[in-house]
């Protein structure tokens, strides 16, 4: 055994895959399983289960599932090598180097190489800062925004010097690859030949995962200079519409609170934070996405989200919406007086009136309707209206929230309820779009599923949840009665394993199968709950044998008919009728 392999062991055989995955997931006690809302795909009811018997989880959803490994490499979008490393870290497990030697390893190490350059670089733009005469004007600028002075140290904030090669040289100096520098963002190839650094003269905030590692940068100029940020470019570590500014620090208190306040900008996160607000996160000024807001399902059971008062921000209340109820986390939305952002307002009037906004606040699509029929009470106006939402309606999947919807907007526009539900369904049946599309993928859903034989499902289900099962069923040769290959494989390996004496644990499958459709297969039959009393167990298992029995009858019997041979026939008869041996 690899000592890779042992590691892998003892970090299953010390953590709890509930207590791991409930970290990051609100996970509820259901029978035998703890359940919640899937992280990785769009959801409002849950189908992400977890098992604690079994240390596995899986989702009835999207199929994906695994062991403890399998989801930290999901969850941070990480490889084998990393998720062992930092799993091994958390529960004090030791391993060896060298314990991989494939391309798994060389991707993980050249996200750790990107992590390892962000910090130098995150080193070198706080010493900046902190720098007598180079940080002076940055300094001044921070404080002109009114940042606590304990803020900085502890979100890292830096500042870029107004230098085109500051980092290159120091990067040279240190004999780093430049060609990494370029690859993390940090630093620009020229043409002409040589490097130059990406920021400049900027205040740097560095922005985190969950691991606390510094995955990307965002630098403000200090006068009224455009851009006004400047952001790492997407990298192997660093993914805009993923990373939210301030989880890092928030996610307990979200946690805590059960809700997250969520702010456009990093100056909004710091401001509304320095006042004693703990549970907010910023987008970047990206728009809202359904991975954004997975990430903060697994904390929060309410977003409140504050929007600009102009035009964008109202479109991205808009956009928002079915963002929301896709992934079933509740959403308030809230706008600030015009002028106004959480950063200027929370300074401006503290953090008491702040709040007393966001307890106001309207559910999202309360809040969207209210804006868009305001200032447009014309005919025109509210058909005009009506067009912008129904593209939005149409992406909510639950037929019963939409419906809903549906309703609330006819009363709200005074417009008869079948009028907005057929205007709603000729927009949907348009052969374009997301509904289009994923009219089809459920379509080629249940097309697969019906596939599986009952009798398949239910052999497997023995064999797995009542292991006492399987030598009996072996003996009987219950195999010929499977039709699907994937099944086939998982009870061939069941038997195979059986075979060899070793104590038979179905966990232990989900390492040894080689395809990834069966160990889904698997997955989903482990965690389906599929109680059954001794006695229908005994049942299953006799009905199983009979039907193979009379199977191989019939087959005998067609050859002997075939054959001619009439003896034989009466012989074939007689046993039908008799069944089979008991043992
Ligand atoms: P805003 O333009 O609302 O700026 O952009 P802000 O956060 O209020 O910035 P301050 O207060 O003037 O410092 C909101 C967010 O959008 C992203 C940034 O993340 C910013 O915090 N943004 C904005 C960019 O990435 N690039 C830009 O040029 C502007
Ligand atoms: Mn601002």
């Amino acid at each position: 055994m690899t000592s890779y392999q042992s590691a892998k062991e003892e970090i299953r055989r010390t953590a709890d895959i509930v207590e791991l995955i409930g970290r990051f997931v609100k996970l509820k006690k259901a029978g035998r399983n703890y359940v919640g809302l899937c992280p990785f795909h769009a959801e409002k009811d849950p189908s992400f289960t977890v098992n604690a018997e079994r240390q596995t989880f899986h989702c009835f959803g999207c199929k994906k599932g695994g062991d403890i490994f399998s989801f930290w490499m999901e969850y941070h979008s990480s490889t084998f090598p990393e998720a062992l490393r930092d799993l091994a870290e958390r529960y004090n497990v030791t391993i060896s180097e060298g314990f991989s030697a494939s391309k798994e390893r060389e991707k993980a190490a050249q996200r750790e190489s990107l992590f390892r350059l962000n910090e130098k670089a995150t080193v070198y733009f706080e010493r900046a800062l902190g720098h007598s005469q180079k940080g002076k004007s940055a300094r001044a600028y921070l404080n002109r925004r009114s940042l606590q002075k304990d803020t900085i140290p502890e979100f890292r904030i830096g500042y870029a010097p107004d230098e085109w090669d500051g980092l290159v040289g120091i990067l040279r100096h240190e004999h780093v690859d430049l060609n990494l520098a370029v690859q993390a963002g940090l630093i620009i190839s020229r043409k002409s030949g040589g490097y130059y650094d990406r920021f400049r003269n900027r205040v740097i905030f560095p922005i985190f995962n969950l691991r606390q590692q510094v995955v990307g940068f965002g630098g403000r100029v200090l006068d009224d200079s455009l851009p006004k940020y400047l952001n790492t470019p997407e990298t192997p570590i660093f993914h805009k519409g993923e990373s939210l500014y301030g989880l890092h620090a928030s996610h307990k208190m979200i946690r805590e609170k059960g809700r997250v306040v969520i702010v456009e900008g990093y100056m909004d996160c710091l401001a509304l934070k320095k006042h004693g607000l703990n549970e907010v996160v910023a987008t970047l000024g990206t728009a809202l996405t359904s991975r954004h807001v997975r990430k903060l399902k697994g904390y929060a059971d309410e977003a409140i989200v504050v929007f600009d008062a102009d035009e964008a921000g109202k479109s991205a209340a808009l956009r928002s919406l079915p963002v929301f109820s896709n992934e079933g986390l509740s959403a308030k939305a809230v706008v600030l007086p015009e002028g106004h952002d959480p950063d200027t307002f929370v300074n401006l009037n503290g953090l008491d009136v702040f709040l007393e906004i966001i307890d106001q606040a309207f559910p999202m699509f309360d809040f969207f309707v209210e804006q868009r029929f305001s200032e447009r009470d014309s005919d025109e106006g509210r058909v005009r209206a009506l067009k912008d939402i129904l593209p939005v309606l149409s992406e909510i999947r639950d037929f019963t929230l939409r419906s809903l919807y549906v309703r609330r907007l006819s009363e709200r526009i005074g417009v008869k309820e079948d009028v907005v539900l057929s205007e709603l369904t000729r927009f949907m049946k348009k052969p374009s779009g997301e509904a289009f599309e994923r009219k089809i993928n459920g379509q080629m859903m249940t097309g697969k599923k019906a596939q599986k034989s009952l009798t398949d499902l239910q052999l497997l289900n023995l064999l797995v949840h009542y292991p006492e099962t399987v030598s009996r069923l072996m003996a009987c040769e219950c195999r010929t009665l499977l039709s699907d290959p994937v099944v086939m494989k998982i009870v061939d390996t069941i038997f195979a394993e059986f075979s060899q004496e070793t104590p038979f644990s179905p966990e232990k499958l989900l390492d040894i199968l080689d395809s990834e459709q069966a160990c889904e297969q698997l997955r989903e039959v482990l965690h389906r709950p599929f109680v059954c009393s001794q006695q229908d167990v005994e049942q299953a298992v006799v009905e199983f044998e009979e039907e193979v029995y009379q199977a191989k009858i019939s087959v005998s019997f067609q050859r002997a008919k075939e054959r001619g041979d009439m003896e034989r026939l009466v012989q074939l008869t007689k046993l039908k009728t008799q069944g089979p041996l008991r043992s």
